[in-house]
């Protein structure tokens, strides 16, 4: 008889993007590349997949129905990889938000923040994270899916 403890899949990965990323690859392209957020979520999909995991994603510009889609993870997820965008540098809420669902969180910048003004130096969001990748384009997003399986995995 199998062993249903050992042998059930794993809880999907869940992908969040904030605020803009729904116009990655018009967006200041020098800055952050001309890939897509379809590109993004394609990739990250690719990803979790090869590693055994579903994968969710989502993507919004509204702060509260980020909040939302967080605490509704609770207990149907193993973790978190969260391009948080502007909401890094300016919201306690979201932090709050994401100890919530209570599993690990990938932070995700596809730029380098801290080669850039000095208000993107700082993220409510890093105290919460297990990790955090900063400025490697949209390949952040892959890495930080293959560290969040090694977290759970
Ligand atoms: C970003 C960096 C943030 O400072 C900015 O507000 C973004 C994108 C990045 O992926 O590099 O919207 O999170």
């Amino acid at each position: 008889m199998p062993d249903t403890e050992t042998s059930r899949e794993p809880l999907p990965i869940l992908l969040l993007n904030g605020p803009n990323l729904n116009t990655l690859g018009v967006r200041q392209p020098e800055v952050y590349g001309s890939a897509t957020l379809a590109d993004v979520v394609d990739l990250a999909e690719r990803t979790a997949s090869e590693l055994g995991f579903g994968l969710r994603a989502a993507q919004t510009n509204h702060e509260g129905e980020m909040i939302d889609l967080i605490h509704d993870a609770r207990k149907q997820i193993s973790g978190i990889v969260i391009n948080p965008a502007g909401w890094t540098h300016t919201s306690v809420a979201l932090a709050d938000a994401l100890v919530v669902p209570e599993v690990p969180i990938m932070e995700v910048h596809i730029s380098n923040v801290h080669k850039r003004e000095a208000f993107r130096h700082h993220s409510y969001v890093s105290p919460v994270a297990a990790g955090i990748i900063v400025g490697y384009g949209i390949r952040g997003y892959e890495f930080a899916i293959r560290r969040l399986a090694e977290l759970v995995g």
